[in-house]
C-alpha cells in the first residue's frame, strides 16, 4: 500500500486556517492541511467532528467563515465553475429516484459536463455492467455506493472526494470499493476522503489527518502515527509452568501483569516482540500460547484525544 513519489509531492489541495460554525456552534476551527498529487488522503475522526463541513468547504459547497482554500490552484468558491469540471463529489448518504436505471443515471451526469468518460466502459471497471437496467431502488447498497463512484467519476476527474462511502456496508463490499478507490489512485487521481472507520484509514489512506471536535490532531502516515505515538507493544504468553516474576531480566520490559497461566508483558518498540521470543527460548519456558497486540490508529486516536472513536 506504501506510495512511492520521487521529489517534492505537487500540492493539490491546500488549506490554510480553515473555520466554519453554524450559529453557536464552531463546526471547524483553525484547520490547516496538504493533500499531495496522486495520493488517497484520509480525513478521520467520529461524528460531529467536522469533516463534512471541511470538505464541503473544499469542493466550494459551503462558505468558510475563514481560511484560506486552493484546490488545483483554483479558489472553491471564486472559480467553481471550473473546479467543478475537475473534481468528482460524492456526498455522504447520496440517494437518487427510486426508479431512474443505472445506464439513465449515468447518461444524466454525462450530458452535465463539457467532458465524459465512456459510461459503459466505467460501468464494467466498477462491476456494475449486469446492472445497467436495473432500477436505483433494486440495487444493494454496496452497487449504490459503486454507482455513486461512477457518477462522480464520468468527468474523468483529477481529485476525487468521497464522504463515509462505506458506513453500511458489509464487510465484503467494503472491501471491494477499497480495492477500486486503490485503483483510482493507482490510475494517478487524487482522493481526498473521510471516514469513521480507523480499520479503513489504516488499509486504504496513504496519509490521514486526525480531526476531533473541529481541530486537527495529527496528519501522517498511518504506520508513522502508531509508530510516534503507540511505540508500546504487548505480547501475551500463557504457561502454567512460572510466576510473574520469572520475566525479570527481560530486555525492554515494561511492566508484567496476569498471574497463574496468562502473563500480559507489554515493552517499547518492534524489537520487542522479538526479544520475548528470545528470552523464553533461552530461558526454556514451556509456553502454550503466545500471541503479540499491535497497536493500530485506533490506539493512536484514542491516546491523542483521550476518548474512542465512537464515545
Ligand atoms: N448545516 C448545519 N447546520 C448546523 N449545524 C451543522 C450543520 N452541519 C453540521 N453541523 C454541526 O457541525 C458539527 C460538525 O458536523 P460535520 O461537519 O457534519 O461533522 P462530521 O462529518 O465529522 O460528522 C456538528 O456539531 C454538526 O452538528
Ligand atoms: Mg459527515
Amino acid at each position: 500500500m506504501a506510495h512511492v513519489s520521487l521529489g517534492m509531492p505537487k500540492v493539490v489541495i491546500s488549506v490554510s486556517g480553515l473555520g466554519k460554525r453554524y450559529g453557536a456552534t464552531i463546526a471547524v476551527a483553525d484547520v490547516s492541511l496538504e493533500v499531495h498529487e496522486g495520493e488517497i488522503f484520509g480525513l478521520i475522526g467520529p461524528n460531529g467532528a467536522g469533516k463534512t463541513t471541511t470538505m464541503e468547504c473544499i469542493e466550494g459547497l459551503r462558505t468558510p467563515d475563514s481560511g484560506t482554500i486552493a484546490v488545483l490552484g483554483l479558489d472553491p468558491r471564486r472559480e467553481a465553475a471550473a473546479l467543478q469540471q475537475r473534481i468528482g463529489v460524492q456526498h455522504q448518504e447520496a440517494q437518487l429516484q427510486k426508479r431512474i436505471k443505472v445506464w439513465e443515471a449515468i447518461d444524466l451526469w454525462s450530458a452535465l459536463y463539457s467532458r465524459s468518460t465512456e459510461g459503459e466502459e466505467l460501468l464494467a471497471r466498477l462491476g456494475l455492467e449486469a446492472k445497467r437496467n436495473a432500477w436505483f431502488m433494486t440495487l444493494s447498497g454496496g452497487q449504490k455506493q459503486r454507482l455513486f463512484i461512477a457518477l462522480a467519476m464520468i468527468h474523468d476527474p483529477e481529485v476525487l472526494f468521497l464522504d463515509e462511502l462505506t458506513t453500511g456496508l458489509d464487510p465484503q463490499a467494503r472491501r471491494t470499493i477499497w480495492e477500486l478507490i486503490t485503483g483510482i489512485r493507482d490510475r494517478g487521481k487524487t482522493v481526498f476522503l473521510t471516514t469513521h472507520l480507523m480499520e479503513e484509514a489504516e488499509r486504504l489512506c496513504d496519509r490521514v489527518a486526525i480531526i476531533d471536535h473541529g481541530r486537527l490532531v495529527e496528519v501522517g502516515t498511518p504506520a508513522d502515527l502508531v509508530a510516534r505515538h503507540c511505540p508500546e507493544r504487548t505480547v501475551v504468553v500463557t504457561s502454567d509452568e512460572i510466576g510473574p516474576g520469572r520475566f525479570a531480566g527481560l530486555p525492554g520490559l515494561r511492566t508484567v501483569t496476569g498471574d497463574g497461566s496468562v502473563y500480559r508483558l507489554r515493552g517499547e518498540g518492534e524489537a520487542f516482540v522479538t526479544q520475548v521470543i528470545n528470552f523464553v527460548a533461552k530461558e526454556g519456558i514451556r509456553i502454550t500460547g503466545f500471541r503479540s497486540e499491535v497497536p493500530t490508529l485506533e490506539d493512536v486516536f484514542l491516546k491523542l484525544t483521550g476518548h474512542g472513536i465512537r464515545d
